[in-house]
Formats: C-alpha cells, structure tokens, sequence
C-alpha cells in the first residue's frame, strides 16, 4: 500500500491507496472504529466488516438531510461511542459527506476515516473536508469543513459501481481538467470511459493525479476564500439544478459547466471555441449537457446559493482549458446571461 501526506493547515491526512482489506485488517487492531454505510452497499462490504460495528442508512440525496444525521448521533449514543471513537464513512459521496458532518459535531469532533467507494466520491468528495446536508432543494446548506484523518483509495470497490456512476465520476474529473490541467484534458480527449473501467493502472494513474490535483487546490485555500472557489466551475447552476430536477450530481454539474462556459465566452465576448470543448468532451464521457430548465425557479435556488454574496456571485471564468479564474459578478449581469444562454 502506497501512502501519501498532505497536510491541510496544521492537520496531515494519510491517503493510503490500496487494498482497504489490508488496511482495515491492520487498523482493528488498535482501535475500534463504527463505520457508516449505505444499507444498500453492505452486502457489497461486509467481507470486510467482520466484527465492527456498522450503522447503516438508506442511501440517496434525499437521504442526505439532518434527521438522518441525527438517527446516526442516536446511534453513536446507543452504542456508546465517547470523544476517542473513530467513524469510518464507506460510500459515495452522500455517505462521505454525512460522515463527515457527523464526526465533526459529535461531542464536538471526533476522528474520521473515509473509504469512499465511488469514483466521483475517490477523486472529490472524499478530500477536503467540505461535508453537510441539504434543507429541502437547497443543496449543502448546512455542514462544516472538518478534515478526516485518513482516505483509503482501493480502485477495487470501484468493481461493483454502475455504468451511469462511472459517468458521474468523469464529470469531477473533466471539471479538474478544465480548470487546472490541460494535459489531462487531453488524456482524456484521447481516450474514454471503456478504457479507464478497463485498464486498471490508467485508472490508478488518473485517480491518483485528481486526488493530488484537488489536495493541492485545498492546501492553498482551506476555506474556500480564493483558489478553492475555482472548484465551484459548474457547481452554481449545477446546485441548483441537481435536487430541482433529481439529477445525480455529476449530471447536474455537467450541464452547469456547459452553462457556465458558454455565460464566461458570452460575458468576454468570445467565440464559443471553449465552451465547445468542454460540451464534446462531456458528451464522449456519457454525460449529458443541457435539459429543460425552468429559469425563474433555478433563479430562484442560485438566489439563496452559498457563493452568493450581497449582490454579487463568484463565476469561474475558464481563460482556456486547464486555466480558470474566479470572477466576481453583479448578479443582475449574472442573471441577464444566464437568461440569454440557450443550451
Ligand atoms: N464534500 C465535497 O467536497 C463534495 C464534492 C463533490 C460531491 N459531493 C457530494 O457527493 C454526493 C455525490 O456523490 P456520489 O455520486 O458518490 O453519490 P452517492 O453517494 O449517492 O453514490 C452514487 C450511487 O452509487 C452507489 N455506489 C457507491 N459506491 C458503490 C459501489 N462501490 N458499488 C456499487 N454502487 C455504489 C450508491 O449506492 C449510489 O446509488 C453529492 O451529495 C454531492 O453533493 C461532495
């Protein structure tokens, strides 16, 4: 097993990248954690689960509310777990993100270990603490930032993922490339999906570069003041499309980065050559890139979104593939585009 330290402010995260068997095996000896999971994804686990205790909940964005973090804080409770327990969230991104909400206000924090299970969930929800829960179709409305102490990648559990999963997951993937890396974006370009679920050291190799990638954005910017807004790219549409119209998240973010890009080549006054890369190499991946939007009500969540501020809303302008840069916005200009796009 490989292991990689990346330190966040004064805290060092181990991502160890292997086997999670080995590493579950070897953690149980020291110390006994309760592990997270989504009922549905146990039967897929449990051969490494022997002996834990596992608290399992119904999976989905719909489950990701606060009245299923507070059934697992009652379970915590009925099984006795004090400030020294380790919880262990093993799933997507759902379970990565109420993990980690948990962990951090359980008796005010208690440590955390995440095995995440889906590919979008190992190259982006697992890393850089940002966890939470949705209020109705408002998305992540309430959480904290919290870093786990340690990130099992073990590219096996990806065995079981469904093809449409496989497609949420290039969605992270091509908005790192976009924003910050055209080599990737060219890798990308020159392969496909097949090739990545079928070669499993091109696989390794790409979802070691994104882990790195999305480290190396959070170690500039923790709480997300600069840098980190560039990983927004999509996010503001893509939020509020996402529980508007029950879209996965890779889906909704896929067509917010199409929006987005053609609302950075409008507001520039350029041609769409940009946005029309993104848009092909979405589309070679298998996500969608546009669908029927009703404007006033996706106005409407963009309203109440969490980079909105005063007036005004943070855009990822993308300058060219694999270079991005956050640009403040008066949000009547904002609106004005983004009623004028016609993707
Ligand atoms: N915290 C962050 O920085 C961050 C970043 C990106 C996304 N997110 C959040 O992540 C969530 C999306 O993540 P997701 O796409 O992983 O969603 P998810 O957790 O719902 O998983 C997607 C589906 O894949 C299934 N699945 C997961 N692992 C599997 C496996 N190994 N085999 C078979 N099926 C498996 C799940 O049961 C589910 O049906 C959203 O809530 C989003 O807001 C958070």
């Amino acid at each position: 097993m490989q292991t990689i330290s990346f330190k966040i402010a004064s805290k060092n995260i181990q991502g160890h990248f292997g086997s999670v068997k080995d590493f579950l095996l070897q953690f149980s000896q020291t110390s006994k954690p309760i592990v997270l999971t989504e009922s549905k994804l146990y039967p897929f686990f449990s051969r490494f689960l022997d002996g834990y205790e596992v608290i399992q909940i119904e999976g989905g964005e719909q489950h990701k509310i606060q009245a299923t973090a507070d059934f697992v804080i009652s379970e915590l409770m009925r099984l006795n777990a004090d400030k020294s327990c380790t919880i262990i969230g093993m799933g997507g991104g759902v379970i990565t993100d109420l993990a980690g909400y948990v962990a951090a206000v359980y008796k005010r924090g208690v440590k955390l270990i995440l095995v995440p299970t889906s590919l979008l969930a190992m190259v982006d929800a697992s890393i850089g603490g940002k966890n939470g829960v949705n209020i109705g179709h408002h998305k992540n409305m309430v959480g904290t930032i919290y870093q786990p102490d340690q990130i099992v990648f073990d590219i096996e559990l990806l065995k079981t993922l469904p093809e449409n999963e496989w497609e949420n997951g290039f969605a992270e993937i091509i908005k790192h490339a976009v924003i910050a890396d055209a080599a990737m974006f060219d890798w990308l370009k020159n392969n496909s999906l097949e090739y990545f679920v079928n070669d499993t050291i091109a696989l390794e190799a790409l979802v070691l570069k994104n882990v790195k990638l999305k480290f190396s954005i959070v170690q500039l910017d923790e709480h997300d003041r600069g840098e980190r807004k560039k990983l927004n790219f999509g996010h503001t549409i893509g939020h509020a499309i996402e529980n508007l119209y029950e879209l996965p998240h890779g889906h909704a973010v896929a067509i917010g980065m199409v929006k987005e890009s053609i609302l950075s080549d409008k507001i520039k006054g350029r041609d769409a050559s940009i946005s029309i890369q993104i848009d092909e190499l979405l589309c070679r991946y298998g996500l969608p890139v546009t669908c029927a939007l009703n404007n006033s009500d996706v106005w409407h969540l963009i309203q109440s979104d969490k980079k909105k501020n005063g007036g005004s809303i943070d855009l990822i302008a993308v300058d060219a593939i694999g270079s991005s840069r956050v640009e403040r916005m008066d949000m009547d200009r904002f609106f004005r585009f983004f009623n004028e796009t016609d993707k």
